[in-house]
């Protein structure tokens, strides 16, 4: 089959919130620190009545009737987690439960864990069951579904939940440029899960940082490397449109596109303009290593990637910067902002995906982009979930510490038993019900 890849997205995250200015007062944090130091505007996050489950129920139960996907279509089902509930029965047997209803249970695959990482595993998974001689003629479907919380201290304002599901067949508006692909895979201990008992990870910030920024580049260096064998010349950011990173917070990825900036400019130093020769020439000696501590570079860089970052990356930030980290979902939810923004325009670009999985797994990709028809188009998949997003968004911001207002008693998401919230009343007192 031709043009594997994604045919529809969808997106979901908690209504429950926090605004970054104001966890940065309640932490005691400098002002600024999270809003412009991390750049980030608001966290989800999972109340105890939603889980990593639930979401992923949902927003699964929502793509199927979106797109009209009767859930016999479905042949095989991937989910990329790393929000660990149980040890041994994986989350796609919870999705099971649409499809049992259906009489289909001959669905393949199981879920993939590591860090970030999964939900392009299970991604790589689909296309490559859709291309192989085992594909029965059914859609893949993928599913990335985390809910990222951090004890308290530097990394709690880097949370942030959400699911995300992809249905994946052949002539896709979203095709795989499969032979374009560089991975970079090592040992590392940067963010682990060591402790079983806590849903917490054991993390060190900076050395995260430096793996991320690391293999930013080496699989840069893998994808141009092919690039060339392939093409004849060597890659530069201009080869592609858009560029989408994994998405930690959004002062990360200014540092990852800036980044490759610096490596283009190392590639071929005379081709680069006249401000970029003065402002990175001075960095071109430093080894390696020595370029990741440099903060001077980092400054340089930045500059020199500005006008850059404005048309290739900020795009794709939107999702991110309001919803938090998604670990698994948040590469997705970076694409499907672009995808929100820029749908009328992207028919015959390329977009390049960096996925990164602490541990460490890391993968940059290539998507080559098309208008796509009827209910697999790209403007049928930019109309729905940003939308509803930015209504909730603008709810929440409003609602809270917010008074005077009744919910809209939706409980269709809660089992018998739990209580929600109907009414804040004009003194701030809280009305409760139970399902
Ligand atoms: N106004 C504006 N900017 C500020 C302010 C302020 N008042 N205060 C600090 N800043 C800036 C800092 O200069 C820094 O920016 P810079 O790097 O451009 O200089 C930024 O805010 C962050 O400040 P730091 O002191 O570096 O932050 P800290 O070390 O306390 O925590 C960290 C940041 C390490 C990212 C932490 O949140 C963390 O550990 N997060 C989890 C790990 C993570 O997300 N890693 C990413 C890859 S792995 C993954 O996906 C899980």
């Amino acid at each position: 089959s031709k043009n594997v890849g994604i045919l529809a997205i969808d997106i979901y995250f908690p209504p429950t919130c926090i605004q970054q200015e104001s966890l940065e007062a309640h932490d005691g944090a400098s002002k600024g620190k999270y809003t412009i130091g991390l750049g980030q505007d608001c966290m989800a996050f999972c109340s105890e009545v939603e889980d990593v489950i639930s979401m992923s129920l949902t927003v699964v139960t929502s793509l199927l009737e979106k797109y009209g996907i009767d859930p016999k279509q479905i042949g095989r089902l991937e989910v990329g987690s790393e929000t660990v509930i149980d040890k041994s029965k994986s989350i796609k047997t919870f999705l099971m439960q649409i499809f049992e209803k259906y009489g289909n249970t001959d669905i393949e695959g199981v879920d993939s864990t590591n860090a970030c990482y999964g939900g392009t595993a299970a991604l790589f998974n689909c296309v490559n069951w859709v291309e192989s001689s085992s594909w029965d003629g059914r859609y893949g479907l993928v599913v990335c579904t985390d809910s990222a919380v951090y004890a308290e201290g530097p990394a709690r304002p880097t949370g942030g939940a959400a699911a995300i599901a992809m249905l994946i067949g052949p002539d896709a508006p979203i095709a795989f440029e499969s032979k374009l692909r560089g991975s970079h895979m090592a040992h590392a201990y940067d963010f682990y899960k060591p402790n079983l008992a806590s849903e917490y990870p054991v993390v060190d910030g900076k050395l995260s940082q430096t793996c991320y920024l690391m293999a930013v580049d080496t699989c840069y260096k893998h994808l141009s490397d092919k690039y060339e064998k392939l093409e004849g010349k060597p890659f530069t950011l201009i080869d592609a449109e858009y560029f989408v990173f994994h998405s930690p917070y959004n002062k990360l990825v200014q540092k990852s596109f800036a980044r490759l900036v610096f490596n283009d400019y190392l590639k071929d130093p005379s081709s680069a303009d006249e401000i970029a020769k003065e402002k990175l020439g001075p960095f071109a000696t430093l080894s390696s290593d020595e370029s990741y501590q440099s903060r001077d570079l980092e400054k340089a860089s930045q500059e020199v990637a500005k006008t850059l970052y404005d048309a290739k990356v900020q795009p794709t930030t939107l999702v991110p910067k309001q919803v938090g980290n998604m670990y698994t979902a948040s590469l997705y939810a970076a694409f499907i902002s672009l995808i929100h923004n820029k749908y009328s325009t992207l028919d015959g670009k390329r977009v390049i995906l960096f996925s990164y999985g602490s541990g460490l797994t890391a993968t940059m990709f290539s998507l080559q982009l098309h208008d796509g028809q009827g209910p697999f188009s790209l403007s049928n998949i930019a109309k729905f979930p940003p939308e509803k997003f930015v209504e909730i968004m603008k709810l929440m911001e409003h609602r809270y510490g917010a008074k005077e207002f009744v919910t809209s008693k939706d409980t269709s998401l809660l089992s018998p038993g739990t209580y929600y919230l109907t009414e804040v009343d004009s003194k701030y007192r809280r009305f409760y019900e139970k399902k």
